[in-house]
């Protein structure tokens, strides 16, 4: 199989109004056929607007976070086959925020990643330690055993996209040091159930900083927070992966 393409997603987390769209217009208007999977996460609110706008375009959009059910009584929430409906080819799930916000378990994440390939999305799982379990040096341990149960049987290259990111270097301005990202990368590439599974790292990537993270061995792109919010931050990343 050919190797697939790096991948830069936008997590907009909980940020986004209607007016925000001109955003991912101008993003649209930059990279209308970008070289490398470029996706954005916008609110639930904003997905299928945002479907719209980038129809056409080769970005895409995703959600971030889904219901393990594909309808029923669960005031609030969205199930993987609405977030479809609404134009979304991906969603986030397990993401650091949800684990500690909502209490999310990796059993919880496996059984929401099942219900997005059910509805024909590509799951994004998000993992990483927290500074204390990094200094206490269970970096590694923390890492497999969210890989291992976060994933259902079944993960491949085509519906499976993991993202790295220690808690710690989210919203943070920190970021680890390329050798401590290419070694979890490399461990996260022998515990996948698929090596061709595309491994992300994600953590405060700026535009100043993206040529470094994209260097590293076995970093095939980025989930980006507050630097995709605005179109010439999360262009200068997409450029920065374009020519890594
Ligand atoms: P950040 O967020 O880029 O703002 O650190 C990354 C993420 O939480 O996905």
């Amino acid at each position: 199989m050919p190797k697939l393409p790096r991948i830069a997603a936008g997590n907009w987390k909980m940020h986004g109004l209607s007016a925000d769209l001109a955003e991912a217009r101008a993003l649209a208007a930059a990279f209308p056929e970008p070289a490398v999977e470029v996706l954005l996460c916008p609110p639930a609110t904003l997905i299928a607007r945002m479907a719209v706008t980038l129809g056409g375009s080769g970005l895409r959009v995703g959600g971030q976070d889904c219901h393990a059910s594909d309808a029923g009584a669960h005031t609030g929430d969205i199930s993987a086959a609405m977030l479809a409906d609404a134009g979304a080819a991906y969603v986030i799930l397990g993401h650091s925020e949800r684990r500690a916000d909502h209490g999310e378990t990796s059993a919880e994440v496996a059984a929401k990643v099942a219900a997005a390939w059910q509805a024909g999305l590509v799951a994004i799982v998000c993992l990483g330690e927290t500074e204390d379990e990094r200094a206490a040096g269970r970096t590694l341990d923390v890492v497999a055993a969210q890989l291992a149960q976060s994933l259902p049987e079944g993960a491949t290259p085509a519906n499976t996209v993991v993202a790295y990111e220690p808690v710690w270097a989210i919203g943070s301005g920190r970021t680890p040091t390329e050798d401590e990202i290419a070694e979890v990368h490399g461990f996260l590439r022998e515990q996948s159930p698929d090596p061709e599974i595309r491994l992300l790292y994600g953590g405060s990537v700026k535009p100043d900083n993206a040529d470094t993270v994209f260097a590293v061995p076995g970093v095939d792109g980025a989930l980006v927070g507050g630097a995709s919010l605005k179109a010439s931050d999360f262009g200068a990343i997409v450029a920065a992966l374009a020519r890594a």
